[in-house]
């Protein structure tokens, strides 16, 4: 069966999808794309490059088939740990992404977003983030999270931290944090829990990446490069997760 549908063009995959399975959430790892680079001789950075294309991509096919949030890690508070110039590469990169990829956004009429620690990020790409979260922020059908600086512990510590401000300062009143109260003080707390988290390269980890957020999440890993995770990729982990038992604890 699995053979069949992978000679199966992108329209006649897109077909087998079922309208009323689709995922609400699908969270992504867009890993390998330093191995992608390497393994062609290229400087890791041009794999960078190569995988900002793929974003466009699969954005446009979220938005086709349905999808109401897609999330995107794009630095973890764990990449600073990387080489100055790669990490100065990376944030002009998604500011010149953002700037170029703009008026694509408002066209598809995505909405976007970035949630992390962004305020530790440079002024450039702050102001860029700002500035294209104002001008698709009416948009209601696809939303585009780019996590940048983003831990899933930082996310919930500084969630916790706010919880306690707001406690000393008699500004939250409650005496028992229950789960509503504490996904308030999430980064976005309108994000629903992701329905399937997609990982690139062939790891096989969740990588401090929407902790909160994925109790419930299938899991889809593929050994492609995030280089080469095309739409028929995509579509391909839809239609898996469209296979699977979903139980949530129950039976
Ligand atoms: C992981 O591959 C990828 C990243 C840490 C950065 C992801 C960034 C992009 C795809 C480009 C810009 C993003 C946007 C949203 C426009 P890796 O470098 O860890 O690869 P490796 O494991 O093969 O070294």
């Amino acid at each position: 069966m699995q053979n069949q549908i992978n000679k199966l063009s992108l329209e006649d995959k897109i077909k087998l999808i079922n309208k009323h399975k689709i995922p609400r959430h699908v969270a992504i790892i867009m890993d390998g794309n330093g191995r992608w680079a390497k393994e062609k001789g290229y400087p890791r950075i041009f794999g960078h490059q190569e995988g900002a294309k793929r974003v466009e991509d699969i954005l446009k096919i979220a938005k086709r088939v349905g999808i109401s949030y897609i999330s995107f890690f794009s630095f973890s508070t764990e990449n600073w740990n990387r080489p100055k110039e790669e990490v100065e590469f990376l944030f002009t990169l998604m500011a010149n992404y953002l700037e170029d990829k703009k008026n694509m956004l408002l066209k598809n009429k995505i909405r976007f977003k970035a949630i992390g620690r962004i305020y530790e990020l440079p002024s450039f790409l702050q102001k860029k983030i700002k500035e294209v979260e104002e001008e698709t922020k009416d948009f209601k059908d696809l939303t585009a999270v780019f996590c940048i600086n983003y831990g899933g512990r930082q996310e919930i510590l500084d969630a916790v931290n706010k919880i306690a401000y707001d406690i000393r300062n008699n500004i939250l009143e409650d005496k028992y944090i229950c789960e509503n109260v504490l996904k308030k003080y999430l980064y976005l707390p309108e994000l629903p829990d992701v329905d399937l988290l997609i990982r690139t390269s062939g790891e096989k980890r969740i990588s401090n990446f929407l902790l909160w957020f994925i109790p419930y999440a299938e899991l889809y890993f593929t050994k492609k490069y995030w280089p080469d995770f095309k739409e028929e990729d995509f579509i391909d982990a839809i239609l898996d997760f469209q296979n699977r038992q979903r139980r949530f604890g129950g039976i």
